[in-house]
């Protein structure tokens, strides 16, 4: 199946109900078999949430904050995306994974009841990155103008409304971020906040650091730090995704790097719209409290 894939804008098709890449659906049963080695590390979000940059930290902070070292291979290849499937030449998930040894840094967008048992049986340990709605939607918007394997976003108002509905690639964003906050004690889940990352990244660089249960100095943490600005990694081409081609990534569209940002939300919806998304995130979210912020 994978020799024949031909680039385009793949629809979606339910697994369990969650809407997927069409090669994703299709390849789900060896995903779901994946069994991860217990000293393996999975960043899980949601996409658009901060995933690259948590990547990015974590490489730096398990090779001693060595900018060379992590400047070895583009983020997909250092850390490869677990359920991704891609037309030639860029190599599935499941295919770099298999030919890396242990530990890896494993990224994936499933959401937790679709990720393979294997690594909770394992006690992998899991970072999940959390970000608010508003901004996470206005982010994922732009990257499905440019991403030419996503379905086309649509007009603004539109994209809204699916987001709203769980119809977007990955599905709900609420019942993501729900599903990690609610398992996170029980399975060792350290749950970050986009937003507490850009107020002070300094203080989750060392909370990661502490989860890894690695203790590096003050001046390779503040390095580790530089290093992960929202300006060094735009510039860094192997963080920025300029290794994907044009043709799948037309960053003249928009930069993957874009504006990395809290409340760029306020540029996007109008009042109205706002106050529509405000209304039905009150009943979404009702049986949960968890802190997001949508300013610094
Ligand atoms: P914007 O589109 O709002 O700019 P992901 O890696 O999960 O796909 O998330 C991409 C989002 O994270 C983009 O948001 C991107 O700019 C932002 N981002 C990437 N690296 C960042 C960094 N070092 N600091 C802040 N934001 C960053």
């Amino acid at each position: 199946k994978e020799a024949e894939l031909k680039l385009c804008r793949f629809p979606l098709e339910s697994v369990r109900g969650v809407p997927l890449m069409r090669p994703i659906a299709e390849n789900f049963d060896s995903i779901w078999e994946f069994n991860p080695h217990p000293l393996d590390l999975l960043i899980a979000t949601y996409p658009k949430a901060g995933t690259t940059w948590t990547q990015e930290i974590v490489d730096l902070l398990l090779h001693n904050g060595n900018a060379e070292l992590c400047k070895r291979a583009p983020t997909p290849v250092r850390s490869p995306f677990l359920e991704i499937v891609s037309p030639k030449p860029i190599p599935s998930g499941l295919d770099l994974l298999n030919k890396m040894d242990p530990p890896r840094m494993i990224k994936t967008h499933l959401p937790i009841q679709l990720v393979p048992p294997g690594f909770w049986e394992n006690k992998c340990k899991v970072i999940y990155v959390a970000r608010n709605a508003k901004d996470n939607l206005v982010s994922y918007f732009h990257f499905d103008r440019m991403n030419q394997t996503q379905p086309e976003p649509g007009p603004w108002d539109g994209y809204i409304s699916k987001f709203m509905r769980g119809e977007l690639a990955w599905g709900s964003w609420y019942d993501h971020v729900r599903g990690y906050w609610l398992q996170r004690e029980q399975k060792n889940i350290l749950y970050l906040f986009y937003e507490d990352m850009k107020e002070d990244p300094r203080r989750e660089v060392e909370r990661i650091m502490r989860y890894l249960d690695l203790s590096l100095s003050d001046d390779i943490i503040s390095r580790i730090v530089a290093l992960t600005s929202f300006k060094n990694m735009k510039e860094n081409p192997m963080s920025n995704y300029s290794c994907i081609p044009t043709h799948v990534f037309n960053q003249s569209i928009s930069e993957f790097m874009r504006k990395g940002e809290v409340g760029d939300w306020r540029t996007h919806f109008t009042p109205d719209q706002s106050n529509t998304f405000e209304e039905d995130y009150k009943n979404q979210m009702k049986d949960v409290d968890i802190p997001f912020r949508d300013s610094v």
